[in-house]
């Protein structure tokens, strides 16, 4: 076997997608297979952990058989299996987990153990060393916002493999959760980030103002080197969704949200259908409420940019897919002279290529888990 040719066999169960894939040596991606239960969750709203665990169990054995068949690979063929740690709902995690460390086990194979945020971090080195773009100049800065996560990490390339510092992160609410539960609360189906971002081209952004809470204090540590003036920047989105409740109630908006509850209780309904659903001031709100978040997040993060020099920004996890955020990233960047990289689309969302590519370094370094390993809901990245 060639170090050119390292064939691992990803894993993710972390929140409610059972992923499975095989990525050539942590830049190409061979086969990737994500089966999604949003299905099961949309009439809650939001994912119901019980129901998740279960899901898991049902798919975990076809979709990383699939995975395997499509990328012409078997148990004995791949070179390691790489497994999501946490964090994420510990139910979960443990399907993939106890899965993955049977299959190393038995095809005598070395496992490797993933954080899923260093995952969503190497979603985007993955893509862009597919695109044989090996110019990333460092120090990057990498904003991980998705359904559970909003975060900022200086990343580092060290000998033997990556390391990052936590240099900002939400102090309630990450920032798909607050799509999530605006969506939720206006009745417009579940996830409600693709819906949101749907929907805010209808309507008018700057018809309601919101103002986001701005949160800079100084670090804990003074003589922590990531952070040259002590100051941290943080976020913070439980408020606006409160704002957001009150503008529904004082606006009366109750009785459309309650007519559309009836086409959202069975399914989501056709793009169109819940666009004609929402009204002037529905569309109003919702293009209102991305703009402030995306304003939010879009901000703050240049700021921590110019704080740590960063030279090179990467944006990824489920929200990294909105088009209004890729869009006020890339021209406000710009204007700093900043590159910014996102993954695509597909693999912005929660997927097991990143899983497989995060896990490339540690293969080489020789980190594998040891038979012990369990989840860990709270893994945090360093
Ligand atoms: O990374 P991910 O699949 O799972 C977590 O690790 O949390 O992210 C899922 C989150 C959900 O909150 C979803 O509403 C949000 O990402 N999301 C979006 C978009 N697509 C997914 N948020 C805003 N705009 C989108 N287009
Ligand atoms: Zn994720």
């Amino acid at each position: 076997m060639s170090v050119s040719e390292v064939f691992i066999l990803g894993v993710e169960s972390s929140c409610d997608e059972t992923a499975a894939a095989v990525v050539r040596s942590g830049e190409e991606v061979i086969s990737n297979v994500v089966y999604s239960q949003i299905a099961t969750h949309q009439p809650f709203g939001g994912v119901v952990p019980e129901l998740a665990s279960r899901e898991h169990l049902r798919a975990i054995v076809p979709v990383i058989s699939k995975a395997l068949d499509d990328a012409g690979k078997s148990y004995r063929t791949i070179d390691a299996v790489a497994v999501t740690q946490g964090p994420g709902l510990a139910g979960s995690l443990l399907v993939g987990l106890s899965y993955a460390k049977a299959l190393a086990y038995a095809a005598e194979k070395p496992l490797i153990a993933v954080n899923h945020l260093e995952g969503h971090i190497h979603a985007v080195l993955l893509e862009e060393r597919q695109k044989q773009n090996r110019e990333m100049q460092f120090p990057v800065l990498a904003l991980v916002v998705s359904g559970g996560h909003t975060h900022l990490y200086l990343a580092e390339k060290e000998a033997d493999g990556w390391v990052y510092h936590n240099v900002g992160h939400t102090r309630d609410d990450a920032a798909g959760e607050a799509f999530d539960k605006v969506a939720k609360l206006l009745e417009l189906g579940y996830p409600g980030g693709p819906i949101i971002d749907f929907l805010a081209k209808h309507g008018d952004p700057s018809a309601v103002k919101f103002s986001l809470a701005q949160i800079k204090h100084r670090d804990r540590n003074p003589q922590n080197r990531h952070d040259p003036g002590g100051l941290r920047v943080d976020f913070s989105y439980s408020g606006i969704k409160t704002a957001v409740l009150r503008y529904v109630e004082t606006h009366a908006m109750y009785p459309a949200i309650e007519a559309r509850a009836r086409l959202t209780a069975t399914g989501l309904p056709p793009p169109d259908a819940l666009l004609r659903s929402c009204d002037r001031s529905t569309l109003d709100l919702v293009a209102s409420f991305q703009r402030a978040m995306v304003n939010d997040l879009v901000s703050k993060t240049l700021v921590a940019a110019r704080q740590h020099d960063a030279a090179t920004l990467l944006v990824t996890g489920g929200v990294a897919a909105n088009s209004e955020l890729r869009e006020t990233f890339e021209r406000r960047a710009a204007e700093e002279g900043l590159p910014v990289y996102f993954p695509s689309r597909q693999l912005s969302t929660d997927n097991a290529a990143m899983i497989a590519a995060a896990a490339y370094p540690r293969f080489l370094s020789g980190q594998f888990a040891e038979a012990e390993l369990s989840a860990d809901a709270a893994l945090r990245l360093r």
